[in-house]
């Protein structure tokens, strides 16, 4: 069957956030709001296909990991039948979706339900895509390196086969900036969930991630404050670019960000990343043990950069959680974080992504209960967002 859907994917438990920022970047690039999705699961959403919203989600969308084009869906359970249908689709699809020429290359995820293996389904898809395209005088060949559209076959909730179009070209969450990683770096995407998890607002807030390792927290905020633009050649070979221009919607943003660590070589590699992702300008790099950072350190950092007093602040972070440190250790350095999220204490508020349960028993005798407690993975980690006011 044909059908015409924008699907939104990302991280489990990322649903609201992801809608949220889709609503921000839509009212601002195309001035109005989406539609309701429809939630597939805890981290996928379904919008009717609109060209400008796909390039407006594409474009900006920092949370998701990938944006794609839902274009064919089948109940076949076998190849032969799922060969038939899609080849049927495709030939009296109207839409542009392939160029004479072009080079194609098909994935599959999660389509364990279906009654043949993962190469079999590749091979069926691409086949039907150019048998499908031939019969429309189209010619089509695989090419897995640099294909003009990368199609993906995977079941949905109601275990029916979804074909699609990669809008992205790939995961959204490698932002191409990122060189060397340091120790267990945060995927980038998730760095933008914590943000909006955390309601970085970078015309009040100063940011301090104080364990920054490869600085993606600190790199996301500048990134997400300005809303700079990706490059999607896809978009431009299936023409759903038109005459938009991807220039960033907040280019005047001036965020205050601030990125430590106790560790200067993995600051170094921070620093690097952030000239590459080009915000180095916007971020203030200081080596310093969180057990001894003070804010009076970070309010003199943002007095040289003309903020005066901070109205608001938020420290966060992704605290070691126990692949190098032993418990005790690891319990050291969380009694250490919650007495200096003590010492900030108001206008601050403190949000953390950890994996261990050893978080919550050494902080929450030190700073109480949290505002916000969230599973959300990270990897395949079973992880919790903490937000407190301090
Ligand atoms: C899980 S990593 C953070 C990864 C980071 N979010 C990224 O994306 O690369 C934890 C970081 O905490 C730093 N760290 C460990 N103990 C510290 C301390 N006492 N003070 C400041 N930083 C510390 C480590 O050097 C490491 O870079």
């Amino acid at each position: 069957m044909i059908i015409d859907e924008l699907r939104i994917v990302g991280s489990t438990q990322t649903n609201v956030v992801m809608h949220a920022e889709l609503v921000r970047v839509a009212q601002r690039a195309l001035g109005r709001r989406p539609p309701e999705p429809r939630k597939e699961g805890l981290g996928t959403l379904v919008y009717p296909f609109d060209p400008d919203l796909a390039w407006a989600a594409v474009t900006y969308l920092r949370t998701p990991t990938r944006v794609v084009w839902d274009v064919y869906r089948s109940t076949a359970q076998r190849l032969e039948p799922l060969y038939d249908e899609l080849v049927r689709d495709i030939h009296l699809d109207p839409r542009r979706l392939f160029l004479d020429g072009d080079g194609i290359s098909v994935e599959v995820r999660r389509v364990d339900e279906f009654a043949a293996g993962e190469r079999q389904i590749v091979g069926t898809v691409k086949n039907a895509l150019i048998d499908g395209a031939h019969a429309r005088r189209v010619r089509l060949h695989v090419d897995p390196e640099r294909p003009v559209t990368r199609w993906i076959a995977r079941h949905d909730d109601r275990n029916e086969l979804i074909v699609s179009i990669d809008l992205g070209g790939g995961s959204l969450a490698h932002r191409g900036w990122r060189r060397e990683a340091g120790e267990a770096p945060l995927r980038e995407h998730l760095a933008a969930i914590l943000l909006m998890l955390a309601r970085f607002d970078p015309r009040r807030d100063v940011l301090v991630d104080p364990m920054c390792g490869s600085g993606t927290i600190a790199i996301e905020a500048v990134l997400a404050a300005r809303a700079m633009p990706r490059e999607a050649p896809t978009l431009a070979a299936l023409e759903l670019a038109r005459d938009r221009k991807a220039v960033p919607l907040f280019p005047d943003a001036a965020p205050l960000v601030v990125g430590c660590d106790v560790d200067l070589e993995v600051l170094a590699i921070a620093r690097d990343n952030g000239r590459r992702a080009n915000c180095g300008d916007a971020i203030t790099w200081q080596r310093a043990d969180i057990a001894r950072l003070q804010p009076s350190t970070i309010a003199e950092i943002a007095a040289e950069h003309g903020r005066p007093t901070i109205d608001s602040g938020l420290l966060l972070m992704n605290p070691p959680y126990g692949e190098r440190l032993e418990d005790p250790e690891l319990a050291t350095l969380y009694a250490a974080i919650g007495e200096t999220c003590k010492r900030f204490g108001a206008p601050w508020r403190a949000g953390f992504l950890v994996a261990t349960p050893l978080f919550e028993k050494v902080l929450l005798p030190i700073l109480g209960a949290p505002r916000i407690k969230k599973p959300l993975a990270n990897a395949n980690l079973r992880a919790y967002f903490y937000l407190w006011d301090l």
